[in-house]
């Protein structure tokens, strides 16, 4: 039987999230968004690709929570992205009623899923999306640090002109201006980035990556990425349907791992058929788990002002 996941949300990143599903056929997609006409609009667009392409996924837009019924898994992107100037934080109030109000319907017809949320404030929207399903927390995840290590990854691989291929890293931490690169953790074919790139370079690299929401805002003015954030869902996804036990930077609630309790917090975490299978905790220098527990306060200071 075909897997079933609903994107909730049809919109840059709702829309390219389920174009990159049937691409990779990883199951059937039903598409939701509160404007009616551009879910099956984009749906119907979306399907008749499928000759082209050569993918059987069957994919329909709708404004009824009922045809969401019995997904596998769901993708939260409703919500209102960052415009030039905004911080994601800005989006915070605006966004929790959207999400508390959308994962409320989506619980109740799909009470099995698996739920990865991609909506911003990343961290306080997980939290919330984890506090209003009720669910356990390896089927509430986060996705930002997929996305953040890419963007990290990309910049080293540009920096040494090699493959991106060759580029293992990862960002823990909040999806915010306090995110943390561990450079100590990088490396390029084996090799530790710190033997390849001098400090200077790797802190602009760093800098920049922190930044890298926000530089992609500045040249659209309105609305925010969506290729790398879709295509970091999909790894996410994939990973899932094929019980892979990838390792991959998620945002999870964290139950004591790194001395964080009760927290949505960006860390290592293994994902497989179950959802979030362990979180895996690494050793920190103490630079590193300041830096850590800096972004974790961020976190905490959102979660406090909507009270989830
Ligand atoms: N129910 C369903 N859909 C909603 C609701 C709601 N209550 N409120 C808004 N939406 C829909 C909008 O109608 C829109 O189609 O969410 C969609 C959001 O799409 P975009 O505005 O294109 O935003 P996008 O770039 O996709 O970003 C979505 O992901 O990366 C984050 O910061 C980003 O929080 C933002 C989210």
């Amino acid at each position: 039987m075909r897997k079933k996941i609903t994107v909730v949300g049809a919109g840059n990143v709702g829309a390219t999230v389920a174009h990159r599903l049937a691409d990779k056929q990883l199951g059937d997609v039903v598409l939701i968004d509160i404007l009616e006409g551009v879910p099956q609009g984009k749906g119907l667009d979306l399907l008749e690709a499928g000759p082209i392409e050569g993918y059987d996924a069957r994919i329909r837009g709708t404004n009824d929570y009922a045809e969401t019924a019995n997904s596998h898994l769901v993708v939260m992107t409703a919500g209102f992205p960052r415009k030039p100037g905004m911080s994601r934080d800005d989006l915070l109030k605006a966004n929790y009623d959207v999400v508390k109000g959308t994962i409320k319907k989506i619980v109740q017809y799909s009470p099995d899923c698996i739920l990865i949320v991609v909506t911003n404030p990343l961290d306080a929207m997980a939290q919330t999306a984890f506090r209003v399903s009720g669910f356990s927390r390896n089927r509430v995840i986060g996705m930002a640090g997929v996305l953040d290590s890419a963007r990290y990854r990309t910049f080293i691989a540009e920096a040494l002109n090699v493959s991106v291929q060759n580029v293992q890293g990862f960002v823990l931490g909040g999806h915010g201006d306090t995110m943390v690169p561990v450079p100590r953790y990088t490396c390029v074919a084996g090799i530790p980035v710190t033997e390849l790139l001098p400090q200077e370079k790797l802190d602009a690299i760093i800098q920049r990556t922190r930044n890298g929401g926000a530089e992609i805002v500045n040249y659209l003015k309105s609305g925010s990425a969506y290729y790398a954030p879709s295509a970091a869902v999909v790894e996410m996804v994939d990973a899932i349907f094929n019980d892979r036990k990838k390792i991959l930077p998620c945002t999870v609630y964290l139950e004591g791992e790194y001395g964080i309790r009760g927290l949505f917090v960006g860390v290592l975490v293994k994902l497989g058929a179950r959802g979030m299978e362990q979180v895996l905790e690494i050793k920190l220098t103490p630079e590193e788990n300041a830096a850590l527990q800096k972004s974790a306060a961020a976190v905490k200071e959102l979660v406090q002002v909507i009270g989830v």
